[in-house]
């Protein structure tokens, strides 16, 4: 019989690519999308992925995406409702007597890390812990996605404006979080475990600026500013206060040195070794800068 297994987050960077992922191990599946725009997830109806429709906050609706599921895959957005939204996944998921929960966390989730983020990750985290479910749970680290963000004044100046110092970190490829949390919602195991990913090799923003300037043959300039300056202008964007301020705690982190750790958790659950930042600028981002 079919896996079944509801994705939530699915039109999301992160969900769309667990879906792909998925699809890609041709595993007798059945997926379920909870979406709160069907409009946006029209490419995941036409890759064969059921929708389901509902915001977070709607239980009743949850609850009956979460129905005849074998697996559920939880993903919020860093938002100030985060926690709330992460119980209700949670709750939907044991009362459809769910075998298996999948959750995407945050690096270093804990009651007293720098970023409210990681302090909201860690409370959803331990929700799920005191569920009775099972769980795997994962920790990923700075997304390299992060630094699409920096297209246009890349294209458009050559530079790239982060706050980060001159901290190193161990940032990991979404594609690798996808193909982690593929095999586990396909194929199971990894039961009440807590992975951390990241990328291969730590290193700063200077040496990505040359990483990325040596693969589309164009200088890249890193310009660090300061942390109150990348809140500032995140807050000039219409980014809001929350998300604002959460760039801001990070900044400060890990221009500290907070992120400045590898782990080998991509290749124990996806069996395969995690994406240099040189494979992700090659494949990912340097098409993007052209
Ligand atoms: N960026 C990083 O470096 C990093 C590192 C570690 C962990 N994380 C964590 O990763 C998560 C973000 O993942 P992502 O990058 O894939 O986010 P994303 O691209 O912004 O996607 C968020 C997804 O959640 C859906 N969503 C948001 N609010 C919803 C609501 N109220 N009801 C139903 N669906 C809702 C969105 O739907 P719509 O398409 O309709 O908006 C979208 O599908 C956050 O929890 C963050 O803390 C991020």
């Amino acid at each position: 019989m079919s896996k079944k297994i509801l994705i939530t987050g699915a039109t999301g960077s992160v969900g769309s690519l667990t879906i792909q992922s998925i699809l890609a191990k041709n595993a007798d599946v059945k997926l379920r999308a909870y979406v709160r725009n069907p409009e946006k997830a029209a490419n995941l109806k036409n890759l064969g992925v059921e929708l389901a429709q509902g915001d977070f906050e709607n239980q009743d609706a949850l609850n009956k995406a979460a129905e005849g599921m074998d697996a559920v895959f939880s993903l919020t957005l860093a938002n100030p409702k985060a926690i709330e939204e992460g119980k209700a996944i949670t709750l939907a998921a044991k009362n459809a007597g769910v075998k298996h929960i999948v959750r995407n966390s945050a690096i270093k989730a804990a009651p007293d890390a720098p970023t409210e983020n990681g302090k909201m990750h860690y409370a959803a985290d331990e929700d799920i812990k005191a569920s009775g479910l099972t769980y795997t749970i994962f920790r990923p680290h700075f997304f390299m996605q992060n630094l699409l963000f920096a297209t246009q004044t890349i294209k458009e100046q050559g530079a790239m404006y982060w706050g980060m110092g001159d901290g190193k970190m161990g940032l990991v490829d979404v594609r690798d979080l996808a193909d982690s949390y593929a095999e586990v919602l396909v194929n199971g195991g990894h039961e009440n475990k807590i992975y951390t990913l990241t990328g291969p090799e730590s290193i700063d923003f200077y040496t990505m600026a040359k990483i990325i300037s040596e693969s589309i043959g164009k200088q890249v300039n890193y310009v660090a500013v300061t942390p109150d300056q990348v809140q500032e202008s995140l807050i000039a964007m219409g980014a809001g206060e929350f998300a604002a301020n959460l760039y801001r705690q990070y900044s400060i982190a890990y221009a500290a040195g907070w992120g400045d750790f590898t782990t080998n958790d991509v290749e124990t659950v996806s069996g395969h070794k995690s994406r240099s930042f040189k494979q992700f600028v090659d494949e990912v981002f340097a098409p993007m800068l052209k």
